[in-house]
Parts: C-alpha cells; structure tokens; sequence
C-alpha cells in the first residue's frame, strides 16, 4: 500500500525515540512491499524555536493531510511561561482537538522478559495486560470558562462531558474489550461530581447493546490503588481525560517504566500515535532514552492507522524477542549495563529482519 506519514518529533528526547520509530517503519515497508512516504513536521517547542506558533499551520495542514502521524513528544522547560496558548504542550492539545482524535488507547501490560522489572513483586504483576480507553478531547482539559479569574489570585478549569461525547467513548471502549477479555470498568468519581454521575448513567445505557461484555464502575482513587494492588485484574479501564493522563502514568510504572508505553489517538480522520511518556528534558540529547514506547506507537499505527495487523504484529513481535535476548536501555537496566536508544533499536531491527514475513 501507499501511505503518507508525518512524523512530529517535537522536543526533548522525541527526536530520538521518532528517529528509532521511523527506522522500524521502512524495514517493515521494504519487507511487506510497502511506499511509506515519510514527511517530517515541526511542533511544540521545536516550532517556537523557529518563531513559530507552537503548532504551526503548515503542520495542521500536513496533518490532516497525512494517512497517518507519528509524534515524539513535546514539552520543553525553556517555554514554562505562564501563557497556556503559548507552552509547547498546547500543540499538542491543539492538534488533538482539530483532528477530533476523542479515543485515546493506551495499552500496558508485562512484556516477556520484564516480569521482573516493575516495582511490584512479580507474583501481583503476573497476567497484567489491561488497555486504558481515555477520553481526549474534553473534559477538565478543554473545558470553559478556564484561566485567571479577578485579580489573578484565582484561577478556573472546568469539567464538562455531553451524552455525544461520553457516548461515543464508551463504544470505544466496548468494541476493544470485544476483542479481549470482554470486561470494561469505567472509571469515575460519581460521589462527588455531577459529570460523573452522568458518565455513569450513560455508561451503563450503553453497556445494553453490548451483552457479552461485563461492566462494572470504580472510583478513581479505589482505581489507583487498585491497579497497584491487582493490576492484572484489569482489563479495559474506560475514562474521562484527566483521570486517564494520570492512570495511564501510573501503569506505567507498574509494568517496569512509563518508556515502554504506546498509544494511539484516534477519531475519524488520520489518527495520532505517539508514547505515553513525555520529553525528559533530563536525558534529553544523551542516546539513552527508551525507544520502545515509540517503537510500539509505530505497531499502533500500522495496527490501527493503516489496518496493517501482519506488520503490526512482526513489530511487537521484534520488540518481545529484543527484550527476551535481555537488551534493556537504562530506564529498566538496574543493576545492569544499560543499552543505548541506538542499541535497542539495532536489536529491534535486527530482530524485525530475522524473522520470516
Ligand atoms: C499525555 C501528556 C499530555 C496530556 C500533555 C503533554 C499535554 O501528559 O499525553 O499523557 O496531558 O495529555
Ligand atoms: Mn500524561
């Protein structure tokens, strides 16, 4: 097939872990006999750089443009102005909004090899596979009114979600669960706020047409304690936008790092795939970072953006076989000598090639 790509590596470390990302996507054009046409974009502090707004237009041009996005990350402390429209993030949180991209997917779960890895004791993370299911492009994120209120010592964000949008949602989260272990928790604070009694409700209606998944609710703090606890108790967590920025950290970090993390950000047009984890500005231009998350956002958006589910599965599978020869870079290295981003992403790709098509 023929598709094209815009790459937005952005800031921080997201130069490095797009580089290791795109590198897997032409081995995997040229072994499936696919023309990739890979364009590259300039977003986030790496716009404002060139004096430009921080999503310029020509990128939301490209964007909507392109079969599909690849980003690395924004975010870039030499921005931390008090002005919210002119903070490398809000690109991002531009872009997510024109494009419509509503449902964010965000699978953890424990790769082979890395049972060992994450804070908890092995025997809890056993079995952890869940997929968080994120609201995108509402709630307290976009909400109005929002900013400084009076005489600036007050300030106002504001949580609102429509029947549309919850809706919608919760379909993304049913179907997915379809296609595993057929049970979705919603996840909310239906004890305190107005909007999460309407998520509830409307959850629940929409959980009628779809008989052969389990539903069940959850408050966002039982959640999070709950995922420490029993992660692998879970397996579609369905979620407004905040609650799922912070659960989806937090699995993270159970499953061994926030490094290894992919997403994808999807609506009707071309989706968004990118790693959960930010910029980290402190190992930024040093060739240490994971690119896994990457790497796996590139799985995502083969899987996902271009309905490429061979090529998506020899990907991660290249992942699972580079982490079972016991590659690791620094973020999940411990006591051992850890690999650079170069290095992971040579036995990814060595791994990727190896393997029959
Ligand atoms: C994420 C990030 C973003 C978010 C930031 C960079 C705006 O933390 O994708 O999880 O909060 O959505
Ligand atoms: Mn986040």
């Amino acid at each position: 097939m023929k598709a094209t790509i815009l790459t937005l590596p952005g800031d921080g470390i997201g130069p490095e872990v797009t580089q290791a990302a795109v590198e897997v996507l032409k081995v995997v054009g040229t072994r499936f006999g696919h023309a990739f046409r890979m364009i590259e974009g300039l977003i986030g502090g790496a716009a404002l750089r060139q004096g430009l707004p921080p999503l310029p237009d020509g990128t939301l041009d490209s964007a909507r443009k392109a079969d599909a996005i690849l980003l690395g990350a924004v975010g870039d402390p030499s921005f931390d102005t008090g002005d919210s429209s002119r903070r490398p993030e809000s690109a991002l949180l531009a872009l997510r909004s024109a494009l419509g991209l509503y449902a964010n997917l965000r699978p953890a779960r424990v790769w082979p090899g890395l049972e060992h890895d994450g804070p908890l004791k092995p025997s809890v993370l056993e079995g952890t596979d869940l997929l968080v299911v994120r609201e995108l492009t509402g709630g307290l994120y976009y909400g109005e009114p929002r900013g400084r209120a009076g005489d600036g010592q007050s300030a106002v964000n504001t949580m609102r979600y429509s029947r549309a949008e919850i809706e919608r949602i919760a379909h993304v989260a049913f179907r997915s669960a379809r296609g595993r272990r057929r049970r979705v928790t919603s996840v909310d604070k239906a004890n305190v706020l107005e909007v999460s009694r309407l998520w509830r409700e409307i959850v629940t209606e929409t959980a009628r047409a779809y008989a052969d998944v389990t539903l069940d609710h959850m408050y966002v703090d039982a959640c999070a304690m709950k995922l420490a606890l029993a992660p692998a108790s879970f397996d579609v967590v369905l979620t407004e936008n905040l609650f799922g920025d912070i659960l989806s950290d937090e699995a993270g970090a159970i499953v061994g790092s926030l490094g290894l993390l992919p997403s994808a950000s999807l609506g009707k047009g071309p989706g968004l795939f990118e790693p959960v984890h930010g910029s980290a500005p402190d190992i930024a231009g040093r060739g240490i970072a994971n690119p896994i998350g990457a790497i796996a956002s590139a799985a995502m958006l083969l899987a996902h953006g271009l309905g490429l589910e061979d090529e998506a599965r020899a990907v991660t599978a290249a992942i699972e076989d580079a982490l079972r020869a016991g590659i690791r870079s620094a973020d999940l290295a411990g006591q051992e000598k850890a690999a650079s981003t170069r290095e992971v992403t040579a036995a990814i790709l060595g791994a990727l090639t190896s393997r029959p098509t």
